[in-house]
This record gives structure tokens, sequence and C-alpha cells, in this order.
């Protein structure tokens, strides 16, 4: 079987997909027409063109204002089921997605709105394509821990469907240790812990993130090779990084694909994973990042099984479907 092939086939889980950055500019349009709201582009290939990033604040301007859109469950419930169309095309049979509250609630769309259209499209997802999933909310950075606060409170009453709450946005400037109080009330409701940390941040984020959230993944950690011992723990406890190099790649986190240090964590026994997060925007949904970083790195069969099977036991879904899908990775090799 070629590289192409066994990526196909391979069952996968996606663990790092922000929902709000897998909005297609066709979409995108057709829910701007819909809403009566003006989007300053007039062309599908004008907002492509656009796409040019130089860092993570270049994008997430442009995936702010593409966002504002989005008003009604509809749009949410669309949304969410055009990125669940993608992952069966790419066999992805399990994603745990995050989504932005913050997002939408400061620009007046309830939070029952937000989560209720991606919750339904998730249900009929796992009805009409067989793909389980969890939902992850994370707290915007840039704002105040105090924001965060309300938008935990907010989330109280949907907390049988929330997994979890992370971190994202705008990461240099404001560390973990910023959010720490409300993600020890979060954990107090029950909720399972996750940061993007050592994007662009520095390694310290990333001690930060385990050490203050007691986060169960690292969202990104690429930066943890620049510090041995934190090395050393991520290996030694099996600390997952949910890498993106798509994105990594247009965010200028590296330069050329080939610059990647995937395969060195790969090859120094780190649980790395390969994730999309905002494909509509850095060109490819999961079967790209893999076949892209496959060829970039030269992985082999057994990298590319390996990372698969990384994926599910990073996964937050119960042992048994998870011993399932890493036992149908293993076989692709034989
Ligand atoms: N980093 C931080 N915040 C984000 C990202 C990202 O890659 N994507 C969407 N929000
Ligand atoms: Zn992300």
């Amino acid at each position: 079987m070629n590289t192409t092939e066994l990526i196909e086939k391979l069952p996968k889980a996606e663990l790092h997909l922000h929902i709000e950055g897998s909005f297609e500019p066709e979409l995108m349009f057709e829910i701007a027409n819909r809403n009566n709201v003006e989007i300053p582009y007039k062309s599908v290939e004008e907002i492509r063109k656009a796409y040019n990033f130089h860092n993570l604040q270049s994008f997430l301007d442009i995936y702010y204002a593409g966002a504002s859109v989005l008003i009604h469950e509809k749009d949410f419930y669309d949304l969410t089921y055009a990125y669940l169309l993608k992952c069966h095309e790419d066999r992805v049979v399990h994603t745990e997605i995050f989504f932005d509250p913050q997002t939408h609630t400061d620009r007046g769309v309830a939070f029952e709105t937000v989560f209720n259209g991606i919750k339904k499209a998730l249900d009929d997802g796992e009805k009409k394509l067989g793909i389980t999933s969890q939902i992850i909310m994370c707290f915007l950075r840039h704002l105040s821990q105090e924001e965060a606060f309300k938008t935990l409170e907010a989330s109280l009453p949907f907390k049988d469907g929330i997994i979890g709450v992370g971190l994202d946005s705008s990461e240099v400037g404001h560390p973990p240790s910023k959010f720490q109080q409300v993600f020890e009330k979060a954990k107090e409701y029950g909720y399972i812990t996750v940061a993007h940390a050592g994007e662009e941040g520095p390694p310290e984020y990333i001690w930060e993130a385990l050490n203050l959230l007691g986060v169960k993944r690292i969202d990104h950690g690429v930066r943890s090779l620049e510090d041995k011992a934190l090395m050393e723990l991520i290996i030694k406890e099996r600390i997952p990084l949910t890498v993106c190099p798509l994105s990594n790649l247009k965010l200028c986190v590296v330069k050329d694909l080939k610059d990647h240090n995937f395969k060195e964590m790969l090859d120094q026994g780190v649980c790395v994973t390969i994730n999309s997060d905002d494909p509509a925007y850095f060109g490819g949904y999961m079967n790209q990042n893999y076949t892209e970083t496959a060829e970039a790195l030269s992985l082999s069969g057994e990298d590319i099984v390996k990372v698969a099977i990384n994926s599910f036991e990073a996964s937050f879904i119960e042992d048994e479907l998870k011993e399932k899908w890493i036992n149908e990775c293993r076989s692709m090799l034989t």
C-alpha cells in the first residue's frame, strides 16, 4: 500500500479543530447572504486571496471577522455538518472539536444557540456517518479571566454535552497563569482541561499549562523541544501534543514543512498527533495534513500508523472503543 492509500484507509481521531476555522468561503457567502450580513469581499476567490498570514494574530483578525456572519442555530449546524462530511471523506472516525463561545456571545448570539447548533449536527453525524465526537469549549486568552468565568457559568446548563475547557487565541502576552483560577473552577465542575501552549509562546507557557491548569493535552506544543526537562516529562508521562503541521506552516511557525520538528519528537517517543486546526484557512483537512507531513518528513508506514494510534490513545473516548480503533490501525501494517 502506498502512503496516500494508507492515510486514506487508516481510521483517525482529530483532537485539535476549531469549528469556526472549518468555515469554508462558499458557506460563508451563503450564510452571509441569507442573514443579510455584509462581508468585505466580493467573491470566494477574493476571500481566499486574503488568507495570507505572517503570524497567529494576522490569522485571528480574519478568523473572527469570518465567524461574525454566524447568527442562528442553523448556521452553526450547517458549519458543523459540513466539517463532519470532510471527516467522513478522510476517515476521521472520532473528533474532539473546539468552539469559542465568546466570539459569539460578545456579539449578542446566545450560548445556547451556538451550542445547540453544533451539538445537533454532531448527533446527526454520529447517526448518519458513524462519527463519534466530543465538544471542548475554549476561553479566549486575549480577554480577561473574569470574562472566562462568565463563560464558564453560561456553560453549566450544557455541561453534559461539553467534555472540557481549553484556551486559545493570541498566545504571547497571555500566559496560562492568567487563567489559573477559572481552570480550577472548571475542574471542580468536572471538566477536563487542555490548552494551546508553545505554538508561538515559550516552553514556560507549556510548564504553566501542565502545572497550573492541570491539562491532559497540550495543543500545538511544538516549542517543547527547546526544553530538555520538559521533553523528558512529556515523554515519561505521555502527555499528548496535538500538532497542526499545515497551520504551523501557514502561520510561519516553520518556514518549510521540511523544517518541522514533528518527526524528531515522534522519534524521541513523544505522543504526537496530527490535526488540522483551522482547515478552511490553512489549506487542508486531516488527510492533507497527514500526506504533506509524511512527504516533507519522509514518514514511514510505521510512523504514520503510530501517529494514528497516538490520536486514539490521546483522545477522551472510552477504553473499549480506543482499543478497537488501535487494533484496526495496527492491522493496517500486516
Ligand atoms: N492558535 C490559537 N488560537 C486559535 C488557533 C490557533 O491555532 N486557531 C483558532 N484559534
Ligand atoms: Zn488551535
